[in-house]
């Protein structure tokens, strides 16, 4: 009798002692707002994923989890933010193939994107798209790249910085036509598309997530997607490799971090909440009219983020380490 009380006083120890939290338990788990971290501005597709994921998490969590913007530096700032905040379950990163590129891209990363998160899961796949202001007088792709290659020192290329999608399919884009335009870098791609809109800059890559429905209005000028079959958000676009350029190809995916050492219980917790959320009739249909897919259950896992980011920061870095871009 005396033993197994001791025997649960001493469970009941370990498990507070594993989430951390000092009288917290688990069950009680989240007792607060969580907050999850965007690396990008307001309004862009980052920013889209990550509010309706929130919206969602918070209808099976019972707490909020509230987004924060936290832009800057191709999307490294809310990186490092993130890898350095508590490891107590109230904070969380949503991050795209920057965090696959960053550490080919920046000689001086403070993080390692692999090892010093915990990885949640993938969230959602998105094409891009390749724009321009709606004015831009090439009707097609072999029209732009035309236009292009005889006013290039005109043109200019809106992107969300080093280490943005939007630098990389611009990056993908110019060295595909063999030119080298100026570019003009925003905190997101929300404000670069309202610059494009608003017609202040000339060509922008973009999730569909934000463009489709600018697309669909005729409110910009479209040359085609980046996936290699069209896409059924936008059947009738046609893609940059049916354009023209062989085998153009670049896929977004976005992704859940937590600090290293957030305790176990919390990560199965987070992780159990964002898989029901990509099971949710509202939250699958909404990313689906946006051209979102939603990723293979493997994916949706931790192991199976850690691996898919260890083979993309393998294949874009040696894309990377081709083109020679790099920042200090
Ligand atoms: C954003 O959310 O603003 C974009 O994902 C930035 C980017 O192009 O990577």
């Amino acid at each position: 009798m005396n033993f197994s009380r001791r025997t649960l006083t001493l469970a009941a120890t370990a498990a507070t002692l594993t989430l951390g939290f000092g009288t917290v338990s688990a069950q009680s788990y989240p007792s607060k707002p969580i907050s999850l971290v965007v690396p990008f501005a307001a309004g862009g597709p980052t920013d889209i994923v990550a509010r309706t994921l929130a919206a969602t998490m918070t209808k099976s969590l019972g707490q909020s989890v509230v987004v924060e913007n936290k832009a800057g530096a191709g999307g490294t700032i809310a990186a490092n933010y993130v890898m350095k905040a508590p490891a107590d379950g109230y904070t969380f990163l949503i991050h795209h193939n920057g965090m696959a590129t960053a550490p080919a891209l920046y000689r001086k990363l403070a993080y390692n994107p692999i090892n010093d998160f915990e990885h949640v899961g993938n969230v959602v796949d998105v094409p891009m798209t390749l724009l321009a202001r709606k004015d831009m007088a090439a009707k097609n792709l072999g029209e732009l790249v035309s236009h292009i290659k005889a006013n290039g020192d005109k043109v200019n290329l809106a992107n969300a910085g080093l280490g943005a999608v939007s630098h990389l399919c611009g990056t993908l884009f110019q060295q595909s036509i063999g030119v080298s335009l100026t570019t003009v870098p925003f905190q997101g791609t929300g404000p670069a598309l309202n610059a494009l809109l608003g017609g202040q800059v000339d060509l922008l890559c973009d999730q569909t997530t934000s463009t489709t429905p600018h697309i669909k209005a005729g409110t910009v000028k479209f040359y085609g997607v980046t996936t290699k079959q069209r896409i059924k958000a936008l059947p009738d676009a046609p893609t940059l490799h049916e354009g023209g350029m062989r085998d153009f190809e670049v896929i977004v995916w976005h992704g859940v971090y937590a600090p290293k050492g957030t305790p176990a219980a919390v990560m199965q917790k987070i992780g159990d909440a964002m898989r029901t959320a990509l099971k949710d009739p509202a939250f699958v249909s909404r990313m689906a009219e946006l051209g979102g897919e939603i990723p293979p259950a493997v994916r949706q896992t931790s192991d199976g983020q850690r691996a898919w980011l260890v083979a993309e920061t393998d294949k874009w870095g040696k894309a990377i380490r081709t083109a020679g871009v790099f920042a200090d």
